[in-house]
């Protein structure tokens, strides 16, 4: 988590880095500093506890000036919330900013004599101070000195009071992106940041330093040799970064879902049938395995869950879903027969990257499905399968969500076909049904007024229970957590058959019951399950496929018919509905929907 961002060049720092600062906002947004180098070479640091239109305020109230300076967005994780603890962090000559947690912090601390000499409870001020403690006057053995020292993972940008102009980074599994911008040098926790100014970025590899100086970029091995770098492009639209004239970038997230959904499934659908070549995905991969892992974790995860659904039904192989964060703990079985998919927005999550680490090591074969093109994730694994969402700056995903559902159908389609469950026409009337989800989930975005009202029922609840039966129990455990997340409403999801061993003595009448129903064979079970909760006072709001038939003498608190698909693709407009529920929740009790209380975009501490 945390955010982070560096610019050393010809213009004033200030603003480039608080404006960084906002786009990075989603990391993490308890506090948030700057420090900037001043003409005479010291280092002045504005930095507070709140969001960063207060820091903001306080550098205009500041009125510090600076070519060369470096920010920090913070998700508190030692120490609490408090402007000491913001970050920059200065220990002699050294300011840094950190990302990551740096676990041997108390260790440090007693090795170093520094019990009476921090000013905050942060691990990343140890970090500040065993670099101070290392420098003579070179930064760059200093800067490896003190990273053997350090256990965990971090991502440092850090400036020297001596070396004005100058900006070092290194890191360790915490990401940073490096670019030429703004006539200078920036660095960045995610190409969010840098795509305003340029297109061309680095990831900065794992151990090495980098300088970033007014005139360009250099880079360092550990060993102290002069490296090169790979540069990638920014592949997406920066336009889709801004809110684009709605109150959130949740609700236009949401409305872009069609368009973002259309580009992952057309360009992989060749002479009608899905085809993976183009992300160079071989057939081969699909063909020999002999079972599936899915790690992954929150959204991400339960986006797993439907497509163990699908391949299990479609291709009739063993599939298991892992949360990534219990992956290796649990001892997980995984052989080179197995296919481990991971599953990320950021491609930052650590449990999954270090689920793929343990993955490969155990000799499985690995494919990241992953929307950040480079991300940790998607380098770290053998195949990456790119989801086309765009920028999702939101928390709660939702196009990150409904692409990875749809890139989960592509493999499930190539993988029916290679493996001889589908013969072509199979895969070509799939394919074709799967073409249709944008259309669909129009369709559901263009009644979302109805969905507004309907949410309005839930509103004052304090619990809500969601029930329905196979995959629409899937996407139900996503929906929960979609309206938890954002609307502070406790929710839980269950599979509707097992709602009556045990849960459904929590079921009164001021339990409000969200049902989905979109599965023809299971319709008349799910139907006399909801019975059971109606009988029990509940009061349901049913989403239901528009050609299934309802009990009209029921009273609803409210229905919504979704649009038809085949069975098996209903999750995509239902999925979709469920969101929009959460999202009108949350508007209307006039919360920050787009940064929910305690929680960041990217989770980069286990
Ligand atoms: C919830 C949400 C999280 C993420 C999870 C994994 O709306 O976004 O549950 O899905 O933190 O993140 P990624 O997909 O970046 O690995």
């Amino acid at each position: 988590m945390c955010g982070i961002i560096g610019y050393t060049g010809e213009k004033e720092a200030e603003d480039i880095l608080v404006d960084g600062l906002e786009i990075l906002e989603y990391r993490g947004y308890d506090s948030a500093g700057i420090a900037l180098c001043q003409a005479d070479g010291s280092v002045r640091i504005s930095k507070c506890a709140g969001r960063v239109k207060e820091l903001r305020a306080l550098c205009k109230e500041a009125g510090f000036r600076g070519t060369c300076g470096i920010g920090h967005t913070r998700w508190a994780t030692h120490g609490g919330v408090s402007d000491a603890n913001a970050h920059p962090h200065q220990f002699g000559k050294v300011t840094l900013t950190h990302n990551g947690i740096i676990e041997n912090y108390r260790s440090l601390i007693q090795r170093y004599g520094l019990e009476d000499k921090l000013h905050s409870q942060t691990d990343s001020e140890v970090a500040a101070a065993v670099i101070a403690h290392f420098y003579n006057g070179d930064p760059l053995a200093a800067i490896r000195k003190a990273v053997l020292k350090l256990k965990g993972t971090f991502a440092l940008s850090i400036i020297f009071e001596d070396i004005p102009g100058a900006i070092f980074a290194v890191r360790n599994v915490s990401p940073v992106v490096i670019g030429r911008a703004v006539q200078g040098s920036m660095l960045a926790s995610d190409v969010t940041a840098l795509g305003q100014y340029t297109k061309k970025y680095f990831v900065l590899p794992e151990f090495h330093v980098a300088v970033l100086k007014k005139e360009g970029i250099e880079l360092y091995d550990m060993s102290g040799e002069a490296a090169s770098w790979e540069w990638m492009t920014v592949d997406w639209d920066v336009d889709r970064s801004g809110k684009g004239g709605y109150p959130f970038y949740m609700e236009k997230e949401i409305m872009e879902q069609p368009e973002v959904i259309g580009e992952t499934i057309a360009s992989r659908i060749r002479e009608g049938i899905p085809d993976l070549s183009g992300d160079g995905i071989p057939d081969s991969l699909l063909a020999d395995c002999k079972r599936i892992s899915v790690v992954a974790c929150g959204t991400a995860m339960h986006a797993g869950l439907v497509g163990k659904a699908l391949m299990q039904s479609l291709v009739r192989i063993h599939m298991d879903v892992e949360l990534a964060s219990e992956f290796m703990y649990a001892d997980a079985i995984v052989d080179e027969d197995t296919l481990v998919i991971a599953i990320s927005q950021s491609g930052e999550t650590i449990d999954t990257l270090e689920a793929v680490k343990y993955a490969k090591k155990n000799g499985a074969k690995t494919l990241a499905v992953v929307n950040v093109r480079g991300s940790s994730v998607a380098r770290a694994s053998d195949y990456a399968f790119y989801t086309n969402a765009g920028p999702e700056i939101a928390v709660a995903s939702t196009k990150a969500y409904t692409t990875q559902l749809a890139a989960l159908y592509l493999l499930t389609g190539r993988m029916a076909y290679v493996r001889g469950r589908f013969g072509r026409e199979d895969a070509e009337r799939f394919a074709k049904e799967l073409l249709r989800t944008p259309e669909a989930i129009q369709a559901v975005l263009d009644r979302r007024e109805e969905i507004h009202y309907i949410a309005r029922s839930i509103l004052n609840a304090k619990d809500v229970f969601m029930m329905g039966r196979g995959l629409d129990y899937s996407i139900l455990l996503e929906g929960s957590l979609k309206l938890k997340e954002i609307s502070y409403i406790h929710s839980e999801a269950y599979a509707s058959g097992e709602l009556k061993h045990g849960t459904i003595a929590l079921i009164t009448e001021d339990t409000p019951v969200v049902a989905v129903v979109t599965q023809g064979k299971l319709q008349s079970k799910e139907f006399s399950n909801i019975k059971e909760v109606q009988s029990r006072g509940a009061g349901v709001i049913l989403f239901i496929k528009e050609t299934f038939d309802m009990d009209r003498n029921a009273s609803w608190d409210g229905v919504f018919r979704l649009p038809a698909m085949e069975d098996g693709f209903m999750v995509m407009p239902a999925s979709v509905a469920l969101q929009l529920l959460a999202y009108y929740v949350s508007l209307d009790k006039g919360l920050d929907v787009d940064k929910p209380r305690n929680l960041a975009k990217v989770v980069t501490v286990e």
